[in-house]
């Protein structure tokens, strides 16, 4: 049987954990203090650590400095509403998972229950990651230079507990791959991985799309609808582009991280969420703070774990592995046995690959067909630099942040004529563009019916 002690100077708060763990199966001991809890843990080591944060003699976290082997003890730490930077601390210093108060008595009997399945997935993805280092890849990721080594300990780290990450990076260096592997790689992995593009959905119908509806909440809602949170229970969800989420629903996402529980749009019954959030961005997640698109409240909370994602063109020697990678896969597909010019590896080198993995993913695939048996550096990668002769914009100080979009948006997709290169052009997805461009639409609908109406 599991052992778990409790550390809590509430006797309140002591009582019920103890009966609800014991109820779960585990034997319990309890302590009021970090110097009670010192005694417990020296007769015996306990397979569950379940802390308060704050306690008369200090703080629950130096626990952890106690315990004689770091990896046969899960610490859970129970920290109060607003202390997200202790959580951070925690897990840092090697708790598996903390909770917040009032404690959810579902998430504390989700959390009991996969407690002792956390020490072995933590040994497992170990060996895993060794293994994988010697071969320059840590599940679908590929690459073995030392910023990628980095992210592997940090991936490894957060996948099994259930904390929040904040994945950041330029286009296309992985970050929903690296979403995917933290699913992959946590117990949530038999359990949904559901993605959504924040910025691809329009700002009207996305509180449906994540919490769902009841028939007849708003005009068209012909009947229930399930959202994102109630589909992906028990597993992970990915809110991609999340700058891209309207205000007012940033308010209820948080208010949803916190509770552990939403609500179905046109109803007013909580429904709880077993659900972990990872969230991506491709800007600065700061800038996007100052600039009010993304709430600091939100912010700070979903950045409990922030991973970065290298670009490629700091990645070394990741370049050429990941371009033979892709010419395998093709070879492998059509049986054929193109190879790469040396000069060709050189000039993969020398290009900056502002779209990064997939930008140069595309460049393989382009290169392959157009290529015999050699990719000569004839098709090397080529810089699509910005013209100078691109026309200039000019905005008067005092035009709104939203126009000044609106108007370079508009500008260059007339320059560009394709929406595809006018959405790399501006560092923004193809689905975000479309996004914008339906608003804009749309506002202008709106504004012709209004004049009608005047006139
Ligand atoms: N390290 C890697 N190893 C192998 N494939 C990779 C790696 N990084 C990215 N890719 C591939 O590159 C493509 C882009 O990756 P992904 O969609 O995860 O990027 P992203 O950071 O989410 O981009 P965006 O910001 O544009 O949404 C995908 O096809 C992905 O499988
Ligand atoms: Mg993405």
């Amino acid at each position: 049987m599991a052992h778990l002690l409790l550390v809590d100077d509430d006797p309140e708060a002591l009582e019920w954990l103890s009966e609800f763990a014991k109820a779960e199966g585990f034997t319990v001991s309890q302590a009021d203090s970090l110097r009670a809890a010192r005694i417990h843990m020296s007769r015996l080591q306990p397979d569950v650590l379940l802390t308060d944060l704050q306690l008369p003699d200090g703080k629950g976290v130096e626990l952890v400095n106690d315990l004689e082997t770091r990896d046969s003890t899960e610490v859970v730490l129970i920290t109060g509403h607003a202390s997200v930077e202790s959580a951070v601390e925690a897990l840092r210093l090697g708790a598996s998972d903390y909770l917040v108060k009032p404690v959810d008595m579902e998430r504390l009997k989700a959390i009991l229950r996969r407690v002792p399945r956390t020490g072995e997935l933590r040994a497992e993805i170990g060996e895993l990651r060794d293994e994988l280092r010697r071969l320059g890849r840590f599940g679908h990721i590929l690459g073995s230079s030392a910023p990628m080594q980095k992210l592997y300990d940090q991936l490894g780290r957060v996948a099994p507990t259930s904390a929040t990450v904040l994945l950041t990076g330029e286009s296309g260096t992985g970050k929903e791959l690296a979403a995917q592997t933290i699913h992959d790689m946590s117990r949530r992995k038999k359990s949904p991985f559901l993605p959504l593009n924040c910025g691809a959905v329009s700002p009207q119908l996305i509180e449906s799309e994540l919490f769902g509806h009841e028939k007849g909440s708003f005009t068209g809602a012909d009947r229930q609808h399930k959202g994102y949170f109630e589909r992906a229970h028990g597993g992970t969800l990915f809110l991609d582009e999340i700058t891209e989420m309207p205000q007012e629903l940033q308010v209820k996402l948080l208010r949803v991280l916190e509770s552990g529980t939403f609500t179905r749009v046109g109803t007013t019954s909580p429904i709880s969420a077993d659900v972990r959030v990872l969230a991506a961005t491709n800007r600065s997640p700061e800038s996007a703070v100052s600039d009010g698109k993304l709430r600091e409240d939100l912010y700070h909370r979903l950045n409990v774990f922030p991973i970065s994602m290298p670009p490629l063109r700091e990645r070394g020697t990741d370049i050429e592995l990941l371009a033979e990678h892709f010419l395998d896969l093709l070879n492998k597909q059509e049986s054929s046995a193109k190879k790469f010019a040396p000069a060709t590896i050189a000039a993969l080198y020398a290009h900056s690959w502002p779209g990064n993995v997939r930008e140069l993913k595309n460049y393989v695939q382009r290169a392959f067909i157009l290529a015999d048996d050699i990719i000569d550096s004839n098709l090397a990668p080529t810089v699509v630099a910005q013209p100078d002769s691109a026309p200039l914009l000019s905005v008067r100080v005092g035009t709104t942040l939203d126009e000044v979009s609106r108007r370079l948006i508009e500008a260059t997709l007339a320059e560009c004529g394709s929406k595809r290169k006018a959405a790399d052009m501006l560092g923004i997805s193809l689905k975000t563009l479309y996004n914008r461009l339906a608003a804009y639409k749309n506002e202008d609908g709106e504004e012709e019916e209004q004049e009608r109406h005047a006139a």
